[in-house]
């Protein structure tokens, strides 16, 4: 059968080399990205593009029509740091605004977008949120956000599972050849990234990607409400 997959930030990074995945095997899949690029971007992936700002609500509003057919795959991709952290000793207003930018970016724009596309979930479906290693490990508005995605996503998997809807979430570690750092990463930060994990690699977007995949299959359909940990050992549970 056709799967139609949408996966949120499909124009770089994580979201890319996911949505190259389901092209790869056959669906129809739509990525989203906030430029009016994202046409040609997706294109060039053999994919749809819609543009979409997870800080808009309009913008999400026009997610179903734009989608046009039911949905199998939601991929809660796009996220990332909203807005720089302001200095210590900010206005007040800086700091409710570092942190409702990243809540509405990493959390709140998730929620929004499966409820614009619940309705049209086929059973049998899949939701995976990329959450976050920092969910477990610091305590930034952004890491707090992942932490939230992933508590929002335990209850979600609750109440989709009666329509034979799986909802997960996978958490990457330190993940290379993405946008999400806003440029190069220097060398010691790259190296004290690295030195956390057992491999002695960074991840690349195909480690998660793989994932996604395995989630949305057939072979993952008793494999619900969990978060996943894909991180070369940087982050390691019981
Ligand atoms: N890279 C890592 O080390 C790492 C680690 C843990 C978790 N993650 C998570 O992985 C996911 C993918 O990030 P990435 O690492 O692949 O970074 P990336 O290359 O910067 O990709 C981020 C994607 O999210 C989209 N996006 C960002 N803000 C958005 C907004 N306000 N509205 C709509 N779309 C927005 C971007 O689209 P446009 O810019 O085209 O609008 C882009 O497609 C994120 O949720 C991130 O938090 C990454």
């Amino acid at each position: 059968m056709l799967r139609t997959v949408l996966v949120t930030g499909g124009s770089s990074g994580i979201g890319r080399a996911i949505a190259e995945r389901f092209v790869a095997a056959g669906d129809d899949v739509i990525i989203t990205g906030r430029s009016a690029d994202i046409d040609k971007t997706a294109r060039e992936l053999g994919a749809r593009g819609i543009q979409l700002d997870l800080e808009s609500t309009a913008s999400i509003s026009r997610v179903p029509d734009a989608v046009g057919a039911p949905v199998d795959v939601l991929v809660n991709n796009a996220g990332g740091f909203a807005v720089q952290r302001p200095p210590v000793g900010a206005e007040l207003e800086d700091v409710a605004e570092h942190w409702r930018r990243n809540l509405t970016v990493n959390v709140i724009g998730a929620a929004l977008v499966v409820g614009a596309v619940e309705d049209r979930f086929r059973a049998g479906g899949a939701i995976v949120n990329i959450g976050s290693i920092g969910a477990e490990q610091a305590g930034n508005p952004y890491s707090a956000a992942k932490a939230a995605l992933q508590a929002w996503s335990a209850g979600l998997a609750e109440r989709l599972g009666p329509r034979d809807i799986t909802v997960n979430t996978i958490a990457p570690g330190y993940v290379e050849e993405t946008g999400l750092f806003g440029g190069p990463v220097s060398d010691a930060r790259r190296a004290a990234l690295i030195g956390k994990t057992h491999v002695g690699r960074a991840g690349r977007p195909d480690d998660i990607a793989s994932l996604v995949s395995f989630l949305a299959s057939g072979e993952a359909r008793y494999l619900t409400g969990q978060t996943i940990h894909v991180n070369g050992g940087a982050h390691t549970t019981r």
